[in-house]
């Protein structure tokens, strides 16, 4: 096992003094006090009612603490388990662990069917079995003995507590809660789900992912609809998931004026129609406020259109999942690619111009903050306000401080301006700007920069294509949408089927965490249309595609980029 045994354990919120008075004093009045909120901090986060963290014994004499000891580390925050690798985590929800176990084909048919299994999880799969319902009592001696009520003893990947009856009585109460209900956004027949969109997007792009989403669930709730007027007696398989069947409402949720406004929007547009769950999207600016909101109500968010995510810590899983880390990502991969292909001895000053805007200011933050210390004291901010930065401009931003490193983290326009005046004498001068900001296409770079500028490039080279992008692109002329933003349109493709395949393996669970859970594992094993060369998810994981190339104009494919880096992960 790969565990990290070490783990510090969070501290409590309380100074310790006052936390042992308060336990003391409240002792006799919360000995048998059931909250579920503490039970989900032993459940989540390793941390007992007293702040103590959770602490327990794996394969026998193994010592686990903390985070690492939370029964969300293998049950999962959804408490569905898992069966991914040689281990079969079971589902520990309240509906399943305190009544009697039988088994469910449709619970089953992924395991059976479609994961790739070891033999002897599969052989485990293969033969269910069943057990009596537990109550507290013997959860308590499965936790701190291993045996079930069946008297069976469990597999010793799960670990050994002793909680005292305190924290016994905190996690029955949340195990009781885990599940027990369907999350908000579903109901008997259909499930619905948001789309947000700001004023100020680009309006082409906002008519591609919309289509794309009507043409998706038209094709959808039309099998919906087939499959729920199947005669029930059919032999058919997909009669074990009538249970899941709902048809989909995608509603679009318009946001309006500033965006320190648009949580009080979304609030409102919830308010009327509680959603399970937003797909896609597309907002000026940065996405931070609706990150924040979703992540303040637990709404899962997958997969918006955006340059400029909320970038966090990946040992705090958010309810957003993105493809990428936006902007930050592009200006950290460049930092890795300069300190390699650029070594020390021979570099110059290094001067990164940017536009004073929130796409500018981030990557020349990131840029900055990614480059060793050395270099990042030689390193040059001229942010550039002007309209049309004028000649003077260029002459002391960058002529007169004569670097040998130049990154435009600017768009069309201005690299056009900036090429004006860029003189042979600079021949030597290695040049960079993001692709993202020129909107990926070489006819954004001026004659006289080609064969001299690096572009950060996040998506898979042109020329590169996979075989499903052709199924997709044919779908797409189905339907009759126009050709233009074919990014959008199959990144839009993707999270919509991504979420069909989730659903499907949630069967009637409709649970928030469990959705976030089989983003994470089906992405993997899902056909990719390819607008990323990889994507994958790991447990809690938020950023799908992880690197970047460095590409430059071809210099045998006038018109084509090709990669000058390999693919960088920073
Ligand atoms: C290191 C991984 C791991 C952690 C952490 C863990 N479990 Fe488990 N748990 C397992 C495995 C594996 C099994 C399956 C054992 C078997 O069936 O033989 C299991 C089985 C169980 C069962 C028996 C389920 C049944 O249907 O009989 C219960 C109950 C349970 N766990 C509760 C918990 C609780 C509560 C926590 C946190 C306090 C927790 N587990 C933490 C791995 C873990």
């Amino acid at each position: 096992m790969s565990l990290i045994i070490r783990h510090r354990g969070k501290p409590g919120f309380l100074p310790a003094w006052l936390a042992a008075w308060l336990s003391l004093a409240g002792a006799a009045a919360t000995a048998w006090a059931r909250d579920p909120a503490a039970g989900r901090r032993i459940y989540r986060e390793g941390v007992l009612a007293s702040g103590e963290p959770v602490r327990a014994t794996l394969q026998g004499d193994v010592e686990i603490r903390g985070r690492t000891a939370s029964c969300a580390t293998c049950h999962r925050p959804s408490g569905f388990g898992s069966n991914e690798g040689s281990s079969i985590v079971p589902a520990i929800t309240g509906p399943l662990l305190f009544a009697d176990r039988l088994p469910r084909r449709a619970d089953l048919f992924r395991g059976l069917f479609q994961d790739p299994l070891p033999s002897p999880a599969r052989t485990a799969v293969r033969t269910p079995r069943t057990r009596a319902a537990y109550d507290q009592k013997s959860l308590a001696v499965a936790l701190r003995d291993g045996v079930d009520p069946d008297g069976r003893r469990l597999d010793r990947l799960m670990p050994r507590y002793a909680f005292g009856e305190r924290d016994m009585n905190h996690l029955t109460a949340y195990l009781k809660t885990l599940g027990a209900a369907p999350d908000p956004g579903v109901d008997d027949t259909t499930i619905h789900f948001a789309t947000v969109v700001s004023e100020g997007v680009d309006l082409e792009k906002r008519r591609a992912m919309l289509a794309t989403i009507e043409a998706f669930l038209r094709r959808r709730n039309l099998e919906v609809d087939r499959d729920v007027r199947r005669p029930s007696a059919s032999p058919y398989y997909k009669d074990e998931f009538r249970i899941a069947r709902r048809r989909w409402d995608l509603h679009t949720w318009e946001l309006a004026g500033p965006s320190a406004t648009w949580e009080a929007q979304l609030e409102a547009r919830y308010r009327e129609r509680p959603v399970f769950a937003l797909l896609g999207g597309l907002v000026a600016g940065s996405w931070a406020p609706v990150h924040c909101y979703c992540e303040r109500l637990s709404i899962p968010c997958l997969f918006p259109l955006t340059d400029l995510p909320e970038v966090v810590e990946e040992d705090r899983p958010s309810s957003t999942v993105y493809f990428t880390r936006g902007l930050q990502g592009e200006a950290e991969a460049l930092a890795l690619w300069v300190s390699r292909a650029h070594p020390e001895g021979r570099l110059g000053p290094i001067v990164q111009v940017f536009r004073d805007t929130e796409e500018g200011r981030t990557l020349a933050r990131a840029f900055r903050r990614a480059m060793p210390e050395a270099r990042a004291a030689r390193l040059q901010d001229v942010p550039a306000y002007a309209e049309v930065p004028s000649e003077e401009f260029w002459r002391r931003a960058v002529h007169d401080r004569k670097p040998s490193l130049l990154v435009l983290w600017l768009g069309p326009a201005d690299l056009d301006a900036y090429s004006k005046t860029h003189s042979a004498a600079e021949d030597r001068l290695a040049l960079y700007a993001s692709s993202s900001l020129l909107g990926r296409t070489t006819m954004a770079i001026p004659e006289r920069l080609r064969g001299r500028l690096g572009l950060t490039y996040p998506t898979t080279l042109p020329g590169s294509e996979e075989p499903h992008l052709f199924r997709v692109r044919s779908w797409f002329r189905a339907q009759g949408i126009a050709d233009e933003h074919e990014v959008v349109r199959l990144n839009t493709y993707l999270t919509l089927s991504l979420t069909e395949h989730a659903l499907e393996r949630m069967v009637d669970h409709f649970s928030r965490d469990y959705f976030l859970e089989c983003v994470e594992h089906e992405l993997e094993s899902m056909e990719n249309p390819g607008v990323f060369p990889r994507l994958s998810l790991g447990p809690g994981q938020r950023y799908a595609s992880k690197g970047c190339y460095i590409a430059a104009p071809a210099r045998d494919r006038p018109g084509d980029l090709e990669a000058i880096s390999s693919w960088i992960v920073p």
